[in-house]
């Protein structure tokens, strides 16, 4: 395969000598033969908010999945190349990938509560992972008051989740991600089912998770990359010059505002003026 040399990202040196939480090196991910994502390199900070953003089809999720081996459950997927949490290998033999889930939680575009009660939805992670909880009810209250849902719920907590409204649901889901305790949160487009006033609250409450968590989201809204992210990684998809395929690059990668207001690569420029993608 042929990619035109300045498809490599590059990452301010400063910036680079930083300590990252999730340290992604050379990485290559693939369905079967199809090659979805080439060579992305990039680290993601500790307390820091980062925004994946770039046309649909370019791995923002495939990526995004790659950092919590959720890509295992799917059929055909590998990864090669490096990722490491905490600067451990977390696709190394003696892994346990449940851990790793444990650890990098992720929340879905569609909210996906269990069927079960408010309560037990946050309850499920630390039963089944038989974590050491001196009170489950000071838990879950912890979670969901983390996730600003305690005071909307506190009286319901035995009614089914599935009763809540679509934004409270997802904050739900966030609490059901913080009530195992991860260090870092990956969110694909969390807030894509939900209106305006149900989005400023995820993107309150993100600020306000960025003290205690690492945050990686995936939008499709630039506003809201700008609007939350302390740092974005713009991604493009780039057609092989012999075969055609299609394979998701990163294109460039920095503080948000520099990438917004003075980006350094004219496909990021393209895309973000809206004349792309
Ligand atoms: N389970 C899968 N099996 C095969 N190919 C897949 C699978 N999931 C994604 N792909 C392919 O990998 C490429 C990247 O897809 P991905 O879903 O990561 O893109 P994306 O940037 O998240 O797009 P969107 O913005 O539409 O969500 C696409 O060409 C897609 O068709
Ligand atoms: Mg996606």
């Amino acid at each position: 395969m042929h990619f035109r040399a300045s498809s490599a990202a590059s990452i301010p040196v400063s910036e680079a000598s930083a300590p990252s939480v999730l340290d992604v090196e050379d990485v290559n991910i693939f369905y079967g033969d199809f090659r979805a994502v080439t060579q992305v390199s990039l680290g993601f900070r500790r307390n820091e908010i980062t925004a994946l953003i770039g046309p649909s089809g370019c791995g923002k999720s495939t990526v995004l999945r790659s950092l919590n081996r959720m890509n295992d459950l799917v059929e055909g997927a590998r990864v090669e190349g490096s990722i490491r949490f905490n600067d451990e290998d977390i696709y190394g033999k003696d892994v346990d990938a449940i851990e790793v889930r444990r650890r990098i939680g992720m929340v879905f575009q569609k909210p996906n509560p269990f069927p079960k009660s408010i309560y037990d939805n946050i309850a499920y992670g630390p039963r089944v992972t038989r974590m050491k909880v001196s009170s489950m009810d000071d838990l879950v209250e912890e979670a969901l008051t983390k996730a600003a849902l305690w005071d909307e719920v506190k009286d319901k907590l035995k009614q089914s989740a599935f009763g809540l409204s679509g934004g409270q649901q997802q904050r739900l889901c966030i609490a059901r991600t913080i009530a195992v305790q991860p260090e870092v949160i990956l969110m694909d487009e969390p807030c894509s089912a939900l209106d305006p006033i149900a989005t400023t609250k995820i993107e309150d409450l993100m600020h306000e998770l960025r003290d205690e968590y690492t945050i990686i989201i995936v939008t499709h809204n630039m506003q809201q990359a700008a609007r939350v992210a302390d740092r974005t990684a713009f991604f493009t998809a780039l057609a092989d010059d012999t075969t055609g395929d299609r394979t998701g690059v990163l294109v460039e990668y920095d503080n948000t505002a520099k990438l917004f207001e003075s980006p350094a690569d004219q496909r990021t420029e393209d895309y973000i003026s809206g004349r792309f993608g």
